[in-house]
Order: structure tokens, then sequence, then C-alpha cells
């Protein structure tokens, strides 16, 4: 590869969907913008990119999504205010949130049609480089490197397309894109097959694709070329399937620990790992855990 084309600046935040398993909450906010102890979600996926070396972050939101664009642009009323009332650490949170030499743009997608018409709505942006996407609902923490960090160093070997991936129980295959392949020396997966959120009995294995990919741009010809797929939706799995054969797919079982933020239970769970380490609260929720009386 090039040293142009092996170098990946550009980032997909897809943040159109109605989150509608976090409604009544998710009727005005997005889901993405829920906090885990006092930053939103999607602030976590940008921290993960920026560490990454994305240099350009792509909001893909709908109409009702103000509020990422707003989160990261200037308040500038605000950053008065902190610093006429001398409150520095304060200033000092909302500044950091883009990091200087880093640029957002936000682009709509005009109709919740599914993942891959939210990829397909940022062509224009990413034009003719690769890009990761990431799904802020996955939730990755990490002891050493992020995971798109990971998967950034995994792909500059050989290029292509990377996927994160992770085994899940057998009856969760269901909710995921699952591959088939094998693991070759490198312990990267060769992705033979590809399916988006197969019945058990049919998944190829129980390596589940979690919400975080590196692409190449020859993606958007396959996704104009992909019929919609589960759910009547574009899928980018599908799409992604399509390449298999004609350019390394390639799997990375990442290291860290995944909360589906998706859901209740994994946004909850997030929320009380991410509070017990918290440097403001970690000592009295801790206690207040401990003295905790069950029902
Ligand atoms: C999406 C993808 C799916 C992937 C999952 C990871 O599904 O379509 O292939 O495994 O994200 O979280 P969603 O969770 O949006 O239904």
């Amino acid at each position: 590869m090039s040293s142009e084309k092996n170098k990946l600046r550009k980032a997909v935040f897809p943040v159109a969907g109605y989150g509608t398993r976090f409604l009544p909450v998710t009727k005005a906010s997005p889901k993405e913008m829920l906090p885990i102890v006092d930053k939103p979600l999607i602030q976590y996926a940008v921290e993960e990119a920026v560490e990454a070396g994305i240099e350009v972050l792509i909001f893909v939101n709908n109409k009702s999504k103000r509020a990422i664009e707003d989160y990261f642009d200037d308040a500038r009323e605000l950053s008065d205010h902190l610093a006429r009332k001398n409150r520095p650490a304060l200033l000092e949170k909302i500044t950091g949130i883009v990091p200087a030499g880093v640029s957002c743009v936000n682009l709509r997608q005009t109709e919740a049609n599914g993942l891959g018409d939210a990829v397909l709505c940022a062509e224009a942006v990413v034009h003719d480089e690769p890009f990761a996407v990431l799904l802020a609902d996955d939730l990755v923490r990490s002891d050493g490197a992020g995971c798109l960090k990971q998967m950034t160093d995994a792909w500059q070997n050989g290029g292509g397309t990377m996927l994160a991936l992770e085994e899940v129980a057998a009856q969760a295959v269901s909710r995921y894109g699952v591959i088939g392949g094998a693991r070759g020396g490198d312990g990267l997966w060769r992705v033979e097959q590809l399916v988006e959120k197969p019945p058990p009995a049919e998944a190829p294995s129980r390596m589940a694709v979690i919400g975080r990919y590196i692409l190449q741009p020859g993606i958007f010809d396959h996704l104009r070329n992909t019929r919609p797929g589960v759910g009547g939706e574009l899928q980018l799995t599908d799409a992604i399937a399509r390449q298999i054969g004609s350019q390394p797919v390639r799997g990375l079982n990442y290291e860290g620990r995944r909360y589906d933020c998706g859901s209740k239970l994994g946004y909850l769970r997030a929320n009380v790992e991410y509070a017990l380490e918290h440097p403001d609260i970690a000592g009295e929720f801790r206690d207040y855990l401990k003295n905790l009386k069950l029902p």
C-alpha cells in the first residue's frame, strides 16, 4: 500500500438511529448522548478514534439530533462563564472534547434505512480513502490500546477490510453480523463468510462482528449494489460480504471488554463499572454498593 492509502484519517459515526430500546428518553435526545457517569457514549467512541490517529470525525445524524452537533461544537457562552468564574478544571472538561487538529463534519441521513445507508451517506466526505466506522453504543474498554488502535495496528500490514470480533454465546448470534473463516498464523481471522443476524442454527460460527470497522472506499459501490437485507434495511454486513474473495477481509479478536450500551442492562453495567473507577466518586460508590441491601 502507498503511504496515503494506509493512513486512516477519517471515521464515520452513524448516530441517526431512533434508539427505540431507550424510549422515552430517546424521544428527544440521541442514545449516543446518554451518559456513562458524566461523559456521553459518543465521546468515548470519539476518544477511541482520536487515539487511533483519526483526524476527521464524520457524524451521520438525523434532523432531531442537533445535540451531537452542538456537543462537538464550541460552547462560547459556557466557556466564557467558566473563565469568568475562574473554574479552569471545568473549562478544560469542555474545551478538550475535540482535540486540536481534529475536525468534525455533520451529515444527515434523511431516512433511517440501516447502517449500510448511513455509511453510504458519508461517501462524499470519505471520498477515496480507507476509513473507520464506530458504533458508539458498543462501548469498549481496554487496559492497553483501544479497540480501533489495535485494529489499525493490525491493518497496517495487509490493508483491506478489518472487523473487530468477539466470541458470543450461541443463542446471541442472531443479534450480530457473524463470520465464518479460519484464524491465520498471525492471530487474525480470514473472513470467508459473513452473515447478518443469522438464526443460531445457521450461524457459521460464534465469532460476532462488533461495532468497529476499517473499510475501503470500494465499499460504497458494493453498498449501492446491495439490496435491503435483514429488517428491510441496507446492511453494511451484506456489502462487506460482497468483497470477500476480491480483497482481504480480516477480523481481529480485540482485547478489551465491551458493553452493549444499546441495551439497558449493558448500559447499566457500563455505568456501574466506570463509576467504580471514576476519580470523583469511586470510593463512595464502592461503599454504597457494598452496603446495598438487595430486596
Ligand atoms: C449492527 C450490525 C451488526 C453488528 C452490530 C454490532 O447491528 O448490523 O452486524 O454485529 O451492529 O453491535 P445493530 O446492533 O445495529 O442491530
